[in-house]
């Protein structure tokens, strides 16, 4: 496997960042994950932009090379070789000759890119997989999760618990408020109500959430971004979440509450994967 580091392309075995690095000593650092399908790059242009707002937000400058993102991506997909692909792209302050909170003006943002096999969503198709179990946790993150930040211990923490090897996902709840997952957005059926947690909530703006939300709104579905309660799960016919790399992945239960069953044509995750499925058909 090859990775990018500051203007080279090196083997896996061989990278190596600096101890000193702002993102090691501070998690002062950012990032992003695009996926690729068929050599082809999906939501580029949306990546890119959360991306370079994360960096205004935390006044990381940006680094020269991603002026010119696209084929060094697309340099490092071949060089993998997959045919579908994940890319991180890694972003720190740098490296400071002396190790303080306040970063010197001259210092280089490191840039570091890798890329890894992206699975085939399980749930394409017409799979009978069971859905992800899920946990409800309440949400002790920083204020600022519209920014894609490495900083993720609130997010890894809850799957390190004793008890938790089978959860899939975590569910982030500001007291009665659910905002998102740990890393993915989620969406909520309530007959045909499509509803998913609007943007003025502490969540980082899915890439997927919003293509989703424009897409099923084009096919006419009722869909709205709405605050959704802790109470409302209860009531929920469906709850499915997104992201990047799971595409859209249905629920089977959070905490103990199991989510109805359905004949598999008939949920609205299944149809919504089935458009994403169509799209990705055409970008390819
Ligand atoms: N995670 N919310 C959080 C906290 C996330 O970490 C992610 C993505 C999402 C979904 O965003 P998008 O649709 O743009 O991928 C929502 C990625 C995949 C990760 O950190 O690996």
């Amino acid at each position: 496997m090859w990775t990018y580091l500051n203007g080279e392309f090196i083997p896996k075995e061989e990278v190596r960042v600096s101890p000193f690095d702002r993102g090691f000593l501070f998690g002062d650092s950012v990032y992003e994950v695009i996926p690729s399908y068929n050599n082809k790059l999906f939501l580029f242009d949306e990546h890119l932009e959360r991306l370079k707002n994360s960096l205004s937000i935390t006044n990381i400058p940006i680094p020269d090379p991603l002026k010119d993102l696209h084929p060094l991506i697309m340099e490092l997909l071949k060089k993998n070789q997959f045919s579908n692909q994940a890319i991180y792209i890694q972003i720190t302050r740098g490296v400071d000759p002396v190790r303080s909170h306040v970063s010197a003006s001259t210092t280089i943002p490191t840039l570091f890119m890798s890329s890894a096999e992206l699975e085939i969503n399980p749930y394409r198709g017409s799979s009978h997989k069971e859905g992800l179990k899920v946990k409800l946790e309440e949400d002790i993150r920083w204020k600022r999760c519209d920014v894609k930040a490495t900083t993720l211990l609130p997010n890894i923490i809850p799957f390190h618990r004793e008890d938790e090897s089978d959860t899939d996902e975590i569910l982030f709840h500001d007291g009665e408020k659910i905002n998102e997952g740990s890393k993915s957005n989620f969406f909520f059926v309530f007959d045909d109500l499509i509803v998913t947690p609007p943007k003025e909530q502490n969540i980082l703006l899915g890439v997927t959430r919003n293509y989703i939300l424009k897409r099923l709104s084009e096919e006419g579905f009722k869909v709205f971004e709405k605050e959704v309660r802790i109470e409302d799960l209860n009531k929920a016919d469906e709850i499915w979440v997104t992201s990047s790399t799971k595409e859209i992945q249905p629920v089977h239960q959070v905490d103990n509450k199991v989510l109805p069953r359905k004949e598999l044509e008939e949920y609205y995750w299944h149809k919504t994967l089935k458009i994403l499925e169509e799209d990705l058909k055409s970008n390819c």
